[in-house]
């Protein structure tokens, strides 16, 4: 983390888990759990349907709501589809895009995350964009190749005011949702080469502005080494923030010099 140039987020993402009902307990103890003062932004990226309970109950304890996609489209007649609009117009103030599981599952490639980034910045949505290399391309020594091409695609006719609004999240596949962390110094090394790559297009300023979160198997244990790295500006939390306590420790974990 750097604190004196970019914000520290902690994202949850929630996927497909939970059920609204169950969102107001779970604030009452994720609330009591967190210090008073707080050194980060805290999110909740939420299945869409939730996004309002999630703004009812996260108000006392500062938690931004987050949608986990969106249309390319503005509105129309896009059967089953959100629009950005939509999103903010519920008060939703980040979404996640790009996420591995929607590259895998959903054939989403690099033009669509590219105009879903465009459609969520137009509606004042922080995107949190995700990238990651898989397995294969780690072993094939690609790291950096594959994941400078994906921030440069997604980021691809963003200029420097908007990208101050867009956060990266670099989850390398291998790590999500198996237990498998990156090692503090791999995500840094990718962190940081994600950094060289905004500072190749916008140069230094904006480079150093831009806030770089690492997700895979981050958890209540590994989160301090992790948010010591300096290119890493906090985490994307799948499995543990779906637990208060260690959505909360991981919070804390933030709270270093
Ligand atoms: P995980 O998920 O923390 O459960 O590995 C992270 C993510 O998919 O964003």
């Amino acid at each position: 983390m750097n604190r004196k140039y970019r914000k520290t987020v902690i994202a949850g993402n929630w996927k497909m888990n939970m059920l609204a009902s169950e969102i107001k307990p779970f604030m009452e103890q994720l609330k009591a759990e967190l210090p008073k003062t707080r050194t980060c932004e805290m999110v909740l990226c939420t299945p869409a349907v939730m996004i309002p309970a999630m703004i009812k109950a996260g108000k006392d304890c500062k938690v931004a709501a987050g949608g986990q996609d969106v249309s390319k489209y503005a509105k129309g007649a896009y059967t089953g589809e959100i629009s950005a609009s939509q999103l903010a117009d519920i008060g939703a103030k980040y979404c996640i895009v790009g996420h591995s599981e929607r590259r895998q599952y959903h054939g989403e490639d690099d033009m669509l995350i590219n105009a879903k980034v465009k459609a969520l910045i137009d509606q004042g949505i922080i995107p949190i964009i995700c990238v990651g290399e898989s397995l294969e391309q780690r072993e094939m020594d690609l790291t950096m190749e594959y994941v400078a091409y994906q921030v440069k695609a997604a980021l691809s006719g963003v200029d420097a005011a908007k990208l101050r609004r867009c956060v990266i999240a670099y989850e390398p596949i291998w790590a999500i949702g198996t237990g498998k962390t990156a090692t503090a110094e791999q995500a840094q090394e990718v962190c940081q080469g994600i950094r060289a790559v905004i500072r190749g297009i916008y140069g230094a300023r904006p480079a150093r502005a831009v806030s770089i979160l690492y997700g895979g198997s981050m958890n209540a244990k590994n989160a301090a080494e992790l948010l010591a790295q300096p290119d890493i500006d906090g985490g994307l939390i799948g499995g543990a923030s779906l637990k208060p306590a260690d959505f909360a420790t991981i919070i804390k974990a933030t709270d270093q010099e």
